[in-house]
């Protein structure tokens, strides 16, 4: 009923508005007095914890894009090895695990059959799982060691948005705990880090405060053939999330490259107005953020129109941006949290315009309970 949509015509409309209050909950009660973090509830004790030797993460859909974007987190400041699995490749390789193995399994509902699977297999060579989930009481946080709860609130719309942004802030919390019961170089960075994932509600705040132009954006581009994605260091795996949102909601072909990757292949792709989103990185990481502007003059020079994801006063991309969407300025490995959200309003809104229902995308069930 519209009652229960909170007075938005969708689920997901809604659902992308409570980023913030998502965000500041699964934060709640986990950053103390004194600025240190504390995970007691995850029943993984620390001494297990400083055992790690390397975490390998398990998870499919949008929870595996948190898992792409974790690794960056956990090499930089845990300084452990991390691979990311989609966890139905996983279960069925012959992966090397040891009792030092932290498991991470991600899963918004935690009845996703084929994380489960996931969880089993790697439990039964002794590594450690530890669980991210949001629904209290279902069946991960059993099967686990530990488990990290996202307060996201119920997600109804099937394609996955403010669970997305709490568990990318689940995996931000678990490395920089990681860090801090190991006591890794980055002791001070990983101390300012969680000062400022505290920060990150107001960011995301603004950054919906400012989505009008992304909405116009949208409805001009209904009928679009096809619309790429581009990015960077955990630019890659928001844009690897930009395009499966369009997938699910619009149905439109869609596809996500590391903006590296561009000249390997898939520049053959670039034609006359080709809509082609890039997700720069913040201008502190000076050798990254040059080499995403050179790719955005390539594509450009080639026909693309450029539709510029960047942190406010980004002057340098402003005369090879088409359109330019501004967010707030934060850490590199934080972006995420600020630059996915245009992506989910871009695709809601341009699935909306084609007159599809982006509560019950065709085909989609909000966990696929089967193999
Ligand atoms: C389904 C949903 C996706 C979701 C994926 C994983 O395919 O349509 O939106 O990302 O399952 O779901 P989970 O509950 O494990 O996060």
């Amino acid at each position: 009923s519209a009652a229960e949509k909170g007075g938005y015509d969708y689920f997901m409309l809604k659902e992308i508005a409570e980023q913030p209050r998502a965000v500041a909950d699964t934060l709640l009660g986990r950053i103390g007095a004194d600025g240190r973090l504390s995970l007691d509830e995850m029943r993984i004790s620390d001494q297990a914890l400083r055992e790690v030797d390397k975490v390998v993460i398990v998870a499919c859909g949008t929870a595996n894009h948190a898992g792409l974007i974790a690794k960056y987190a956990i090499e930089h400041w845990a300084g452990l090895p991390c691979e990311v699995e989609l966890a139905h490749e996983f279960r069925y390789r012959d992966p090397i695990l040891s009792r030092n193995t932290l498991v991470i399994a991600i899963s918004q509902s935690g009845e996703t059959m084929d994380t489960l699977m996931a969880v089993r297999h790697a439990r039964e060579q002794h590594a450690k799982v530890l669980g991210v989930c949001n629904v209290n009481g279902s069946t991960l946080p059993r099967e686990c060691d530990g488990v990290l709860y996202t307060h996201a609130g119920p997600e109804i719309a099937v394609a996955s948005t403010k669970a997305f942004l709490t568990q990318l802030v689940a995996v931000y919390l678990i490395a920089l705990y990681l860090a801090q019961v190991r006591g890794t170089k980055w002791g001070d960075e990983v101390f300012a880090m969680i000062q400022l994932l505290a920060q990150m509600p107001d960011k995301v705040e603004k950054v919906l405060e400012t989505m009008g132009p992304v909405r116009d954006l949208a409805r001009s581009l209904a009928d679009a053939p096809s619309v790429l994605f581009l990015g960077r260091h955990v630019g890659f795996p928001v844009a690897l999330e930009g395009a499966l949102k369009l997938k699910e909601l619009a149905y439109m072909h869609a596809e996500g490259f590391a903006a590296g990757e561009l000249k390997h292949g898939p520049i053959a792709l670039i034609e006359e107005g080709l809509p082609v989103i890039v997700v720069v990185p913040p201008r502190a990481r000076a050798v990254l953020h040059d080499k995403i502007v050179s790719n955005i003059q390539e594509i450009r020079a080639r026909g693309a129109r450029t539709i510029v994801i960047a942190e406010e006063g980004d002057d340098a991309v402003r005369p090879y941006a088409d359109t330019l969407i501004e967010v707030p300025a934060v850490p590199t490995l934080l972006q995420p949290l600020v630059t996915t959200v245009p992506l989910q309003v871009f695709a809601c809104e341009l699935a909306t315009a084609k007159g599809h229902d982006v509560d019950q995308p065709r085909n989609l069930a909000k966990s696929v309970t089967v193999e």
